[in-house]
C-alpha cells in the first residue's frame, strides 16, 4: 500500500478523487490534515499562474517540500468559448466574494457567469470543465495529466447534486447536467474522472519501483 497525500482541505474533494482512484487498490489517499501538515498562510497564493497544469503543479510541488510522501494536487475550473475561455483558473473566485464560501459562493459565482451570459444564445454557450491532476514523488520524479469535459452553459440551474456550476453545465452526451447525474455518472464523464484516471494510470506503474516505467 503506498500512502499519498492530496493537496486539499476539501472533504467533498478528497471523497471525489478517492472514489475516481479506488480500482487501483494500492493507493492510499490521505488529505493535508492527515499528513500532519498545518495550515499555512500561503498556501492559497500557490496557484497563482495562468494554466491549471501549473497550478496543479505548483500546488503538488509546495506540499512536497513539507511531506515525505507523494503528493497529489489538481486545479481545475469551466471555461466559456465566448468568454475567451473565462473563468478559467479563477473558477473558484470569479465572483470576487471573498466574504462566501460553499454554497454560498457558488451561487454568487454561478449568478456572474449567468450574467455575463444573459442575451448569448445556446448555440454560442460551448465550453468545458479542465482538470489538471499533478503528482510530485519523493525522489522529484513529477506528472501532470489533464482531463476535459465540453458541454454547454444553460440559462437557468437543472438538478441539485454536484457542486459549483454543475447545475448550470449540460453535457451533451449524457443529456443532463452534472447537477443531475449520480456521483458515478459524473465521475464517468468528467474532466476530474478522466484527468485522475489517467494519473492513476501512470502511478500504477511509477510506483512499482522501476525508473523505467516512469
Ligand atoms: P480548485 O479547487 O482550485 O480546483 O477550484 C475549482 C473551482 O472550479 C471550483 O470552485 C468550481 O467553481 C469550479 N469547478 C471545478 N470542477 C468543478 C466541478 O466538477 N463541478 C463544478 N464546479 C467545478
Amino acid at each position: 500500500m503506498t500512502r499519498i497525500v492530496v493537496a486539499t482541505r476539501s472533504a467533498h474533494k478528497l471523497r471525489e478523487i478517492r472514489q475516481i482512484l479506488s480500482p487501483y487498490a494500492g493507493l492510499e489517499l490521505i488529505d493535508l490534515d492527515d499528513a500532519g501538515i498545518p495550515e499555512s498562510p500561503g498556501e492559497d497564493a500557490v496557484e497563482a499562474f495562468e494554466t491549471f497544469e501549473e497550478n496543479a503543479l505548483a500546488k503538488a510541488r509546495y506540499f512536497a517540500a513539507r511531506s515525505p510522501l507523494p503528493v497529489l494536487a489538481d486545479d481545475s475550473g469551466i471555461c466559456v468559448d465566448v468568454l475567451g475561455g473565462a473563468p478559467g483558473v479563477r473558477s473558484k473566485r470569479f465572483s470576487g466574494r471573498t466574504d462566501l464560501g460553499g454554497s454560498e459562493l457558488d451561487g454568487a459565482n454561478n449568478a456572474l457567469l449567468l450574467e455575463r451570459l444573459s442575451g448569448v444564445p445556446e448555440s454560442e454557450r460551448t465550453g468545458r470543465y479542465v482538470c489538471a491532476a499533478a503528482v510530485v514523488l519523493p525522489d522529484g520524479i513529477e506528472h501532470v495529466s489533464v482531463g476535459t469535459c465540453e458541454g454547454v452553459v444553460l440559462n437557468q440551474p437543472r438538478g441539485a447534486g454536484g457542486f459549483g456550476y454543475d447545475p448550470l453545465f449540460l453535457v451533451p452526451e449524457a443529456g443532463a447536467t452534472f447537477g443531475e447525474l449520480s456521483p458515478a455518472d459524473k465521475d464517468r464523464l468528467s474532466h476530474r474522472g478522466k484527468a485522475m484516471r489517467a494519473l492513476g494510470e501512470w502511478l500504477a506503474h511509477a510506483l512499482d519501483g522501476s525508473p523505467g516505467n516512469r
